[in-house]
């Protein structure tokens, strides 16, 4: 597969879909994003916008290169304008049967060469592939939150995945400048296998008032090397992105360090769902997805 200049379809344009369209833009890839909501594919669109313009004001990309890659992006409410995509990405909600109903339909609009990639966290790729005829196109791309500054990209081939949609998959990878780690169908992959149990007990921590939100996340800044502590990341990743993960990884592999506190339901309760409400572990007055 030429890798140069694409156009590439990005489904969702929520927490991840916006940043995997970014992503796709600034690679060069004419990407078109496509959401069911009008409102959400507008702020996702918003969202895009926004990156672009603090990597400018902050001197990351020129002015002509950060206007280039915005206007490769066009939203779309109208699965029909995916037809000309070689790629397709999903990153709509963890549903099992929206996800096989979004690749069945597409099946009809794309050509049959086209490459579709599923974001799932939780879900088996061979069960969203199942949904479409040509299950031998069909790759889980699993990218990490945030997806325009993370790197690694977890790629994991369902039972049916040929040979050369793999192939074509990691090469596509490398041309967006992810790094790809090949992992097998199963819950949660590698990353979020350690990723869930971890951040639950960051928050069993803070519930049992060993530190606040600040000194846990400065603790973890301090020691582990990542890029940001667990509120902050819990805070762009989603409370009910979350509690979701955790909850269906818990139910697939019933280990009990996966299950989700209860401050995780109070959160949700309260609709303290993170950024995109404006609240969650901290207050946002930006609630773009990964805005300022
Ligand atoms: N949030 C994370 O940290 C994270 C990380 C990796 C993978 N994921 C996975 O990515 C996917 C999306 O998660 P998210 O956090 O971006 O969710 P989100 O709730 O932020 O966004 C989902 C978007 O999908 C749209 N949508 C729903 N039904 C649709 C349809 N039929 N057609 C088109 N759009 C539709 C919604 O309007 C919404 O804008 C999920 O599968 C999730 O498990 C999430």
């Amino acid at each position: 597969m030429n890798n140069e200049s694409k156009t590439v379809a990005v489904l969702g344009a929520g927490t991840m879909g916006s940043g995997i369209a970014t992503v796709m833009a600034r690679a060069g890839h004419r990407t078109i994003l496509f959401d069911i909501d009008s409102a959400n594919l507008q702020r996702g669109i918003d969202t895009v916008h926004g990156f672009f313009d603090k990597s400018i004001a902050l001197g990351k990309l020129d002015a002509e290169t950060g206007q280039r890659a915005k206007d490769r992006i066009v939203g779309t409410t109208d699965l029909k304008d995916l037809a000309p995509c070689e790629v397709v990405v999903e990153a709509v909600y963890e549903s099992l049967e929206l996800k096989k109903d979004l690749f069945a339909s597409l099946d009809d609009i794309v050509s049959e060469s086209t490459l579709f990639h599923t974001n799932t966290s939780t879900l088996s790729v061979t069960g969203i592939a199942s949904g479409s005829k040509h299950q031998e196109r069909v790759v889980g791309t699993h990218y990490c939150n945030p997806a325009p500054l993370m790197k690694l990209v977890e790629v994991a081939d369902g039972r049916h995945t040929a040979t050369w949609a793999h192939k074509a998959t990691i090469e596509f990878m490398a041309s967006l400048g992810k790094t790809s780690v090949v992992t097998q169908d199963r819950p949660g992959f590698i990353v979020n296998r350690f990723l869930i149990p971890w951040e639950n007990s960051c928050i069993r921590a803070l519930d049992a008032g060993l530190g606040t939100k600040e000194s846990i996340d400065a603790a973890v800044l301090g020691s582990l090397g990542h890029p940001m502590g667990p509120f902050r990341l819990l805070d762009i990743v989603g409370m009910d992105i979350h509690q979701q993960v955790a909850t269906r990884l818990y139910e697939q592999l019933r280990d009990p360090k996966f299950f989700p506190p209860p401050m995780v339901e109070r959160m949700v309760a309260a609709g303290d769902l993170g950024r995109k409400t404006g609240r969650g572990f901290y207050d946002y007055d930006d609630t773009r997805l990964f805005g300022s």
